[in-house]
């Protein structure tokens, strides 16, 4: 490999905003390019036609390394495109991005590994459902939702009607699969972790506020605010390096073939009196808004830890920390998430926000004539590093003008 890279960052969100600010720190990159970039422009956008065309151009601007932000091109095989046109990828290739894609196949994988997880059943047809005889079940779409796919129902009556409605095609053939699964109760922990076909290398443990407010029935969101690292006790510790271990064993039995990252959404929970991390879910790329939290934690040169990867050498990477705690905190738009206004104009406060340490990632932004103007839910991911910073981002998202902003007030470490 190259002693300097030229690196491809793909997709548009403050996740990989904040990849292409990670990366453009680091004395090894040579050029940034992005595709299906965002409003952020730091980098030469390439436009493609389709995933093909795409490869061909990155081959031809002899691309050293692509970075795939989402799981949509990692799902539909972009890792075997680039792959045949010998770009060196970061992404979980098609096989085991069905990790995300399918929850069946994750459910799987954790039975034949003996991973913890909820007890679930697969239902394809509703006349096959039995009374529950359970307060609370969570019902979710076996395929891709845009993450609108889980539903927590506590009523029966509740549960059949987002069970029909699943299986009659709301979200196409992506829910004609649904899971019934156990509800489970404890505290939330994302274990972001990179494998590089060897060596599986975990960054700090984070923390995703997924509710859109602090009542814990308020609706799911892509995420409010996440922390990183999350301080575990010598407990939790030993649970999270036996689970640690389980994947590693998975993906060394599986010949895992593929240098990429894979997400864990853990739950600890207690099941037949045992308290034990269970997994929720997989990811096959890093969390959004974990990834902001956790790349403004990390000390240590991102780009050379990736290097390192698909060098198959993150065996000799140690990871460093800042010592004091990153977080990020989502500006949304009023409505988000059901019904989200865009067009509004964003005022960043005059004090830059450089001056105070703070990074300005957008999720959600258009540029229009230098302007910033909403689009989407989630617009900005704000972002910093110290030893109170939620009360930091929230002082500074109080100060951005922007019409119908809504942010949680609530969050803290902890
Ligand atoms: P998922 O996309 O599967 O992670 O689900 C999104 C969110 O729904 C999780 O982060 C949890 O907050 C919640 N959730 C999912 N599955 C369960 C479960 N079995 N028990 C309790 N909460 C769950
Ligand atoms: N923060 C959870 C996710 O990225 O899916």
């Amino acid at each position: 490999m190259r002693t300097t890279l030229n690196i491809l960052v793909f997709g548009s969100g403050a996740r990989e905003h904040a990849i292409a600010d990670s990366v453009l720190k680091s004395p090894l990159i040579d050029k940034l390019y992005l595709a299906q970039a965002g409003a952020f422009d730091l980098g030469e956008v390439i436009e493609f036609s389709d995933y093909e065309d795409l490869a061909k151009k990155c081959a031809g601007l002899k691309i050293d390394m692509a970075i795939f932000g989402p799981e949509e091109p990692l799902c539909q095989g972009i890792v075997e495109i680039f792959k045949s046109h010998n770009i060196p990828c970061i992404g979980v290739n098609k096989y085991f991005s069905q990790l995300e894609s399918s929850k069946l196949f994750g459910k799987k994988f954790m039975e034949k590994y003996g991973i913890k997880t909820a007890k679930y059943e697969v239902i394809n047809n509703l006349s096959t459902v039995q009374p529950f005889n359970r307060s609370t079940v969570v019902i979710k779409a076996d395929g891709l939702c845009g993450g609108k796919g889980v539903v927590i129902a506590n009523n029966e009556a509740f549960a059949q009607k987002t069970i029909e409605e699943f299986l009659a095609g709301k979200f196409g053939e992506n829910s004609k699969t649904v899971l019934l699964e156990e509800f489970l109760q404890g505290e939330e922990l994302s274990l972001m972790s990179l494998w590089d076909g060897k060596t599986l290398l975990h960054f700090a443990p984070s923390k995703d506020f997924k509710r859109l407010n602090k009542s814990p029935s308020a609706p799911n969101t892509g995420g409010m605010g996440a922390f990183c690292p999350v301080k575990l006790n010598s407990f939790q510790q030993k649970k999270l390096d036996e689970y640690k271990n389980k994947l590693k064993k998975a993906l060394e039995t599986e010949k895992a073939d593929f240098v990429g990252f894979i997400y864990s959404g853990l739950i600890m929970a207690q099941k037949e009196g045992v308290w034990d991390w269970h997994v929720l879910e997989y990811n096959v790329r890093l969390g959004d808004p974990e990834a902001q939290a956790t790349l403004a934690h990390l000390k240590t040169d991102f780009l050379e830890v990736l290097k390192a990867a698909l060098e198959q050498n993150l065996d000799k990477i140690k990871l460093e920390y800042n010592e004091d705690i990153s977080a990020c905190l989502t500006l949304a738009c009023e409505g988000y998430p059901k019904t989200p206004r865009d067009g509004k104009k964003i005022t960043l406060p005059e004090e830059t926000a450089e001056n105070r340490d703070i990074k300005v990632f957008y999720a959600g932004v258009e540029k229009i004539d230098g302007e910033l103007y909403s689009k989407g839910g989630r617009v900005l991911s704000l972002c910093t590093t110290s030893q109170d910073p939620f009360w930091d981002l929230k002082n500074f998202a109080k100060e951005i003008e922007m019409e119908n902003k809504y942010f949680r007030t609530d969050l803290e470490v902890r």
